[in-house]
């Protein structure tokens, strides 16, 4: 027995249509919105971290100054003061934190120690109490000894100190950047 299909006539080109879009597709036209959006943001990220990777770099040597702390004579020979300087490099809205306070401590005639002010814990600033001859921080009970040593507390170790130096009758630090592990001569 035979079977007979229905016959197919071959399209009509005509009516198939002008055949694909010339125009980008909208998957296309995602993509590379997608891809630019990428791209920003991978530089808008980037840019701070590199910035951040290179700046020890960048900056070594050159954010430090000498700054006058006051004519040797206003720090009496074997006690403690409040001393304070303008940080050399400041920007116009850095306003009254560019002013920074330390401790002079001057032993006998031109010794002088010039502690940070800031705790070694959490950076607090420390107090100086004659009384006791003791620094302490009033975050977390931390003490430190005249010298600056640790004497107590959760500090991990003693007070930082600052270069120091005395030109012409006058107590000098090297400022900029506060002293670390790294800095403290
Ligand atoms: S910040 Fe000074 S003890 Fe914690």
């Amino acid at each position: 027995m035979t079977v007979h299909l229905p016959q197919r006539d071959a399209p009509d080109l005509k009516q198939l249509g002008p055949g694909p879009d010339p125009q980008p597709s909208r998957r296309g036209v995602l993509f590379w919105a997608g891809a630019a959006l990428n791209g920003v943001a991978a530089v808008a990220i980037g840019i701070p971290v590199v910035g951040y990777l290179l700046a020890p770099f960048a900056s070594s040597g050159r954010k430090q100054s000498w700054v006058a702390l006051g004519h040797v004579d206003e720090f009496p020979e074997g006690h403690t003061t409040l001393g304070e300087y303008v940080n050399p490099f400041t920007t116009p809205w850095d306003g009254y934190t560019a002013n920074t306070p330390c401790w002079v401590k001057r032993d006998a005639g031109d010794a002088f120690t010039v502690f940070a002010i800031n705790c070694t814990h959490l950076g607090c600033p420390v107090r100086w109490f004659p009384e006791s001859s003791l620094f302490m921080c009033p975050c977390h009970g931390g003490v430190y000894y005249a010298d600056g040593s640790r004497a107590a507390g959760p500090p991990p170790r003693g007070l930082y100190t600052y270069e120091t130096r005395i030109r012409k009758g006058v107590l000098e630090v090297k400022a900029g950047r506060l002293p670390t592990l790294q800095q403290t001569p």
